[in-house]
């Protein structure tokens, strides 16, 4: 069923879980997350990216609804959520067209710009986006990689965290706390004591971003310390091109792309059970 992000994440703060976040490029990564979240029986939400929705032309429409088809479809109850916004303009139309293509949250992201700048933009877009019924995650203390060089050094301070929602009136928080986008290997070592002074400090749920990276038993340990919506990308993309990458090498006069893209898809299922277990189990 179609769920809405705020329900999901309450569900999972009274569980002292998380929600899985999973980042949809093509029909093939939704369709694989909802198969995957409905093996692990467990509540998920889609997440588009700016950068997804350029690779559609910059078109939202034609991604979400699709996702919308899906979630409404799903045996799970299943959010959507647009992520990583840096564009206003992209913010608007999201906040716009957010009913109609059943979104219920988005993130805000002008965490590359100075604090005080970052608290204007946010406070701003923030206040439409609430006003519109939607929950608004931004980002406090830049997360790195997202240009593809890891950057894990930056942390965000608890104070200063503090003082950012306030002052922007947020509904989730992604913090820096050890965390890289576009790992394709396990192995960062997150601060966890400080995600555990973040979740004693701040009254909103906090976003584990660059999830990919984090080796299981971190995750667990994560959402023992108090996050509650993990965003997870890169590691679906990793088995999807894996089994492509397999299929062409083995038969390269391949020609029909329903035989290597459904082993993409169900790579990508695999992937999200296991990690559905790991952080909603
Ligand atoms: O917002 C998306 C996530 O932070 C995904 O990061 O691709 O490194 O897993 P990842
Ligand atoms: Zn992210």
């Amino acid at each position: 069923t179609l769920a809405r992000t705020s329900e999901l994440i309450e569900s999972a703060q009274r569980a002292a879980i998380a929600v899985p976040a999973f980042n949809v490029i093509t029909i093939e990564h939704a369709e694989g997350i909802v198969a995957g979240a409905e093996r692990a029986n467990c509540a998920v939400i889609l997440q588009v990216s700016e950068n997804a929705v350029r690779y559609h032309d910059g078109r939202l429409r034609p991604i979400l609804a699709a996702c919308s088809e899906l979630a409404v479809a799903a045996e799970i109850p299943v959010a959507l959520h647009l992520d990583h916004l840096e564009d206003e303009d992209l913010v608007l139309a999201g906040i716009v067209q957010s009913g109609e293509l059943g979104v219920s949250s988005l993130m805000i992201d002008a965490s590359r710009m100075p604090y005080e700048r970052n608290v204007e933009a946010t406070a701003s877009l923030a206040k439409r986006a609430r006003e519109a019924g939607l929950w608004v995650e931004a980002e406090l203390g830049e997360i790195g990689g997202k240009d593809g060089a890891h950057a894990p050094g930056v942390r965000t301070d608890p104070e200063e965290a503090a003082e950012f929602v306030r002052a922007t009136g947020v509904d989730g928080l992604a913090v820096a706390v050890g965390s890289s986008h576009a790992m394709t290997s396990r192995q960062a070592e997150l601060d966890l004591a400080l995600i555990e002074r973040l979740a004693q400090r701040l009254t909103v749920p906090l976003v584990l971003h660059g999830s990919s990276g984090v080796p299981d038993a971190v995750l667990r340990d994560a959402v023992k310390a108090g996050i509650r919506k993990v965003n997870i990308g890169t590691a679906l993309n990793v088995g999807f091109t894996a089994s492509v990458r397999g299929f062409l090498a083995s038969d390269p006069g391949a020609t029909d792309p329903r035989a290597y893209l459904r082993l993409g898809r169900e790579a990508v299922a695999a992937e999200v059970s296991e990690l559905c277990a790991v952080v909603a189990g």
